[in-house]
């Protein structure tokens, strides 16, 4: 069975480290949206060109999980809603979801970041403070249900499901 794995976790979880390795491991395709707003842009967000990168990336990706290919997303996915609407797209496609969850705690998140931009500056562009906080603020931290994979939540009130919903957050999916 084709596998789609999606990688979460804030900025310096080791995310970008651990799809490498499993692209590696799975002769999968891998797609980290900074390695394109960074060349592209020079920037991690560019007014809403994020949103455009990353609907055409997860076009990509189920495109590529119909032809067979396995695929790594390190897209890092702070949203449940974003988990849940991969998820169910991925399911869709008749192929399996692997979330893989990084938790990193401060200190560690804040060495690793350092740690970055020391060793690998041109994969990354220096985070403030307020980047930081910012992050621990919004990011909605998988709960043991969602990490089981049991269950999926239904789109948020209003959506027929998460296909019109991920349309809607991603622009370019549609
Ligand atoms: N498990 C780990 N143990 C120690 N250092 C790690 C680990 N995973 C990643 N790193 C280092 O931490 C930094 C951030 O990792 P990265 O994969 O770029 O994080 P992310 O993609 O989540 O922002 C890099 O310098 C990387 O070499
Ligand atoms: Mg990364």
């Amino acid at each position: 069975m084709t596998t789609l794995f999606l990688l979460v976790g804030l900025p310096g979880a080791g995310k970008t480290t651990r799809a490498r390795q499993l692209a590696e491991e799975y002769g999968a395709l891998r797609l980290t949206p900074d390695e394109w707003m960074i060349p592209l842009f020079g920037l991690l967000e560019a007014d809403g060109k994020r949103d455009v990168l990353e609907g055409r990336m997860l076009r990509l990706a189920l495109e590529a999980v119909k032809l067979g290919t396995d695929v790594v997303m390190d897209f890092g996915c702070w949203s449940r809603d974003e988990r849940s609407a991969i998820r169910w797209l991925v399911e869709a496609e008749s192929a399996r979801f692997r979330m893989i969850y990084l938790p990193v705690d401060d200190a560690t998140q804040r060495a690793r970041i350092a740690h970055r931009r020391a060793t690998a500056p041109e994969e990354t562009l220096p985070m403030s403070e307020a980047d930081i906080l910012y992050g621990r603020a919004h990011f909605e931290e998988p709960d043991k249900a969602e990490l089981d994979g049991c269950t999926i939540d239904g789109p948020p009130y209003g959506w027929p499901t998460w296909r019109e919903w991920a349309a809607d957050r991603w622009p370019s999916f549609a």
